[in-house]
């Protein structure tokens, strides 16, 4: 077998623009993901039995089932619904942020639960609403305990969108496929894709620890 490393070279700037649409899909769906997670998370402790019953649910759905097959069911079986072909790159976002909500909601929910009983009747018994000691007293404790299991939500959203690659949408994993069609060059591709992944997951996970050093003081000290 012989490495073409030139393969390597003028494929690159296809790859990274592929690159550039995988950082685009999972920031969009990890930013969606997070507000949905925090709204179902909140749903399913407040209280309420029939909205429990619904974020319960839609966590049991979603975490139930392959996101690929979700994915399917956006791109082919809804347009049948809704009769109206849908834009690959809403098809890829929407199941990206459902599927993602759902993993985030119960990142929250414990992040929550972390937080001391007696926090909660403290606000209470000082006149605040349930909400407001939510918003104010108990979310922004459950905040730093959260910051290590979102990142590596991040991390598993920036491979995950690789699926998205099964409805033509040419993002990173997509961009190596259709190269390879082209020029048999599978070693070097996938060698190539792999290591652009790594590069963008390591990127994170700095990120993510910078956050955790600004953001998450340790309660114990
Ligand atoms: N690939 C797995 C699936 O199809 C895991 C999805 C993980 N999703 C996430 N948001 N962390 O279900």
């Amino acid at each position: 077998m012989s490495f073409d490393f030139n393969l390597i070279v003028q494929s690159l700037p296809l790859l990274l623009e592929g690159a550039l649409v995988t950082i685009e899909i999972t920031a969009i769906a990890v930013s969606i993901g997070f507000l949905l997670g925090l709204f179902v998370s909140i749903c399913r402790l407040s209280g309420v039995k029939i909205v429990q019953f619904i974020a319960v649910s839609y966590v049991n759905i979603i975490r139930g089932t392959p996101m690929l097959v979700q994915i399917f069911l956006i791109y082919f079986a809804l347009p049948m619904i809704v009769g109206q072909r849908i834009d690959p790159f809403v098809a890829a976002v929407a199941a990206c942020s459902i599927n993602s909500g759902a993993y985030v909601s119960e990142i929250f929910r414990a992040g929550i639960q972390s937080v001391d009983k007696g926090q909660m009747e403290a606000g209470r018994s000082l006149g605040l609403s349930w909400g407001q000691t939510m918003q104010y007293v108990i979310l922004p404790q459950a905040f730093k305990h959260v910051i290590p299991p979102l990142g590596n939500e991040f991390i598993s959203m920036t491979k995950e969108t690789s699926l998205v690659s099964v409805i033509g949408f040419e993002e990173l994993t997509r961009r190596g496929q259709l190269i390879i069609a082209k020029t048999y060059g599978s070693f070097e591709i996938w060698i190539t894709v792999a290591a652009i992944y790594l590069v963008m997951t390591f990127g994170i996970a700095r990120l993510v620890s910078y956050l955790e050093r600004r953001f998450a003081t340790d309660d114990r000290n």
